[in-house]
């Protein structure tokens, strides 16, 4: 089996800017309930005629320039989003002809929030199995077009984005474990109802606000803080690391207050902790990926470091790895 290591990062973030005040202004609400339940500040928005597949395509090709490949070079793409383009074809094979990547495999996966982690541990599998060599992932969400702006308890949560990383056969280091877990019986903790074949658009789906995100966020944060404690010690014991031996956690970036209490649980510093949060808000399965993109670029993660990506979203799904930079 071939080590597998990210070879480049990349990230793309709309310039439009939702401040606490502007929402302030759409929904009952205020920037201290915000910031204090939940550390947000600000989240971006995509402008007209932006999708998924817009924001892929310019986080892609910072990916591929950090790890010095041509789209060319790619013989894999995963793309992980619950705000694909179009139900069909996938925003991978968009992607594919956006880049010029000829030669690449391409499909999407639906993971929420877990979805760059999934995508991650997918990606290893075919590269060390020796079935592909150059992988990018991407997690890419247009989360604005399924978000309720009338709904105060999830409106103030969401932004968009979109963040990538390219895999290929490393010498040393590289991702030592990945651990994934699913749990279908919570389905209707955070889901869109709407849009799907169980319930097709109709007049009467768009006017009872069927095709947007519902959430029971209570629910969650208790599953969140309990699943994303023990998939990172999971992730740690196959890798035969301690805690301890992590330089920084890079998490779904869902509340503060989910970060800060597996913090404690797992007995690590706040500042092992990377946050974005405050900038952009939950961005489900760019969150992880664009935090990973940022840490790198802030030199936060030098090598030889230990990393662990830690998500969890709807479905329920989870993941966790652990790389060595
Ligand atoms: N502004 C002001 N008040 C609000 C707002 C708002 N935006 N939203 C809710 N409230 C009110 C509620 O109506 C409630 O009022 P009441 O007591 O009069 O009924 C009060 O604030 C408390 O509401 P709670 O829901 O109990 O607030 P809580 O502290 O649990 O915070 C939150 C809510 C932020 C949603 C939190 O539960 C959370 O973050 N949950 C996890 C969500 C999550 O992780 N989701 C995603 C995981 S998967 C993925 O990322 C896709």
């Amino acid at each position: 089996m071939k080590k597998v290591g990210i070879i480049g990062v990349g990230a793309y973030l709309p310039a439009k800017i939702l401040s606490n005040a502007d929402l302030e202004k759409m929904v009952d609400t205020s920037d201290e309930w915000i910031t204090t339940r939940t550390g947000i500040k600000e989240r971006r928005l995509v402008g007209p005629n932006e999708a998924a597949s817009d924001l892929a395509i310019k986080a892609a090709q910072q990916a591929l320039k950090d790890a010095r490949l041509e789209a060319e070079d790619l013989d894999l793409i995963i793309v992980a989003s619950v705000t694909p383009d179009m139900q069909f074809p996938s925003v991978a094979c968009i992607l594919q002809n956006g880049l010029g990547a000829k030669s690449a495999i391409c499909f999407d996966i639906s993971a929420a929030c877990a979805g760059f982690v999934y995508a991650a541990v997918i990606a290893r599998q075919f590269i060390a199995m020796g079935s592909c060599k150059n992988a990018l992932i991407v997690g890419s969400e247009v989360l604005s077009s399924v978000t309720d702006w009338q709904d105060r308890n999830t409106c103030v949560l969401f932004g968009d984005g979109a963040g990538a990383a390219v895999l290929a056969p490393v010498k040393s280091g590289g991702i030592i474990s990945g651990y994934l877990g699913s749990d279908g019986s919570k389905v209707d903790l955070l889901f869109i109802p709407g849009g799907g074949s169980r319930q097709p658009a109709t007049h009467q789906s768009v006017d009872s606000r069927q095709h947007y995100l519902k959430m029971e966020g209570n629910e969650l944060f208790k599953l969140a803080v309990k699943i994303m404690s023990e998939a990172a010690q999971v992730a740690l014991k196959q890798a035969n690391l301690e805690c301890s031996d992590v330089d920084l956690v890079i998490p779904h970036q869902a509340n503060i207050r989910i970060l800060m209490a597996v913090a404690k649980k797992l007995g690590l510093p706040k500042e092992k902790i990377y946050l974005n949060i405050e900038k952009y808000g939950n961005m489900s399965s760019a969150s992880t990926a664009v935090a990973l993109c940022e840490a790198v670029r802030e030199g936060r993660i030098k090598k030889g470091d230990v990393v662990l990506l830690d998500a969890f979203g709807a479905g329920l799904v989870w993941g966790a790895c652990v790389i060595k930079w």
